[in-house]
């Protein structure tokens, strides 16, 4: 693995034996034999907001051994104007690797091509990868094992977050993914076609897609950039992870909530504060999903 720009361009084996590395990380933690990022300096750039990805990152890499350096887009010359790419070609020539947060997808694509150096994509408007690592390593941790699992998103069904995890899912094998959000929040049908995963499903009917399912995921209705459109907002309303749909979901479902939360929007109160200790080791696992990216690329580029 060069790169981690999305779940799609993982292979099915690279996304198994990163959820695996995370799992040694985890385990590892403040004893790890190697330090895969000595002497390296690697780059955040960042122009959106942040708690968890930059926190996670930052500690990541100086664990590895490394010394994040945090751009804002304030920062630097990229907030005037100048091109992802000259901006690649110039920390690509400094630094080590560089960790994206951005909106197109596509500035992230150019920044590997012409940085050449190991890039991850800290989210995008169209896939949040790393996200979905501690998504998976959560769900092996508190469920046993990911393989026979059936897990709803509710919500906006053809975000960066769902996006990203059906992507997962085309590469898991014994595995459901079924989303559930209005009509005009599902993925159309060229992407379905693209995607080619008979075990994703897509439905407007939250209730069905809950009924048995180990493990309801959501996320906010409004993603960063979408705020102030509260017509959107108000397609959703009937998609509310509340008690009445975890009555619905197999008795030991887990609830999974990539953070922030707007509570009373997307989920109650009640199922957040019930499903904490999920939640937020989801948010801890972060950190052991991308130590796990961290080193792999480090040693691809060695
Ligand atoms: N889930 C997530 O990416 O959180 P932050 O926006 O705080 O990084």
């Amino acid at each position: 693995m060069k790169h981690l720009l999305s779940i799609e361009e993982l292979a099915p084996q690279e996304l198994r034996q990163l959820v695996d590395l995370a799992v040694e990380m985890k385990n590892g933690r403040g004893n790890h034999a190697e330090q895969p990022l000595a002497g390296q300096t690697w780059a955040m750039i960042f122009t959106k907001s942040s708690t968890r990805t930059r926190v996670s990152f930052e500690v990541g890499i100086r664990e590895l051994g490394g010394s994040p350096m945090f751009l804002s887009k304030n920062d630097i010359q990229l907030g005037r104007g100048e091109p992802i790419k000259d901006t690649a070609r110039v920390l690509g020539r400094m630094v080590h690797g560089c960790v994206i947060r951005t909106f197109a997808q596509q500035d992230v694509v150019d920044f590997s091509e012409f940085g050449n150096i190991p890039t991850i994509n800290a989210l995008t408007d169209d896939e949040h990868p790393c996200q979905i690592l501690a998504d998976l390593l959560t769900v092996r941790e508190k469920l046993g094992s990911i393989e026979g699992k059936r897990v709803a998103f509710v919500g906006d069904g053809f975000s960066n977050m769902s996006i990203s995890w059906m992507w997962a899912a085309k590469h898991l094998a014994n595995f459901e993914l079924v989303l559930a959000g209005p009509a005009e929040h599902l993925p159309p049908a060229d992407f379905l076609e693209k995607l080619d995963a008979p075990n994703v499903k897509v439905t407007t009917d939250v209730a069905e897609a809950a009924k048995g399912c180990h493990a309801i995921n959501t996320d906010v209705w409004l993603s960063m950039g979408q705020e102030g459109q509260e017509e959107k907002e108000a397609r959703f309303s009937g998609y509310q992870v509340n008690s009445d749909l975890m009555a619905l979901a197999d008795p030991e479902a887990i609830v999974l909530h990539c953070l922030p939360a707007y509570r009373g929007k997307e989920i109650t109160e009640d199922v957040l504060e019930a499903h904490a200790d999920t939640i937020f080791t989801q948010a801890e696992n972060r950190l052991h999903a991308q130590k796990a990216v961290l080193a792999t690329l480090a040693n691809h580029w060695a």
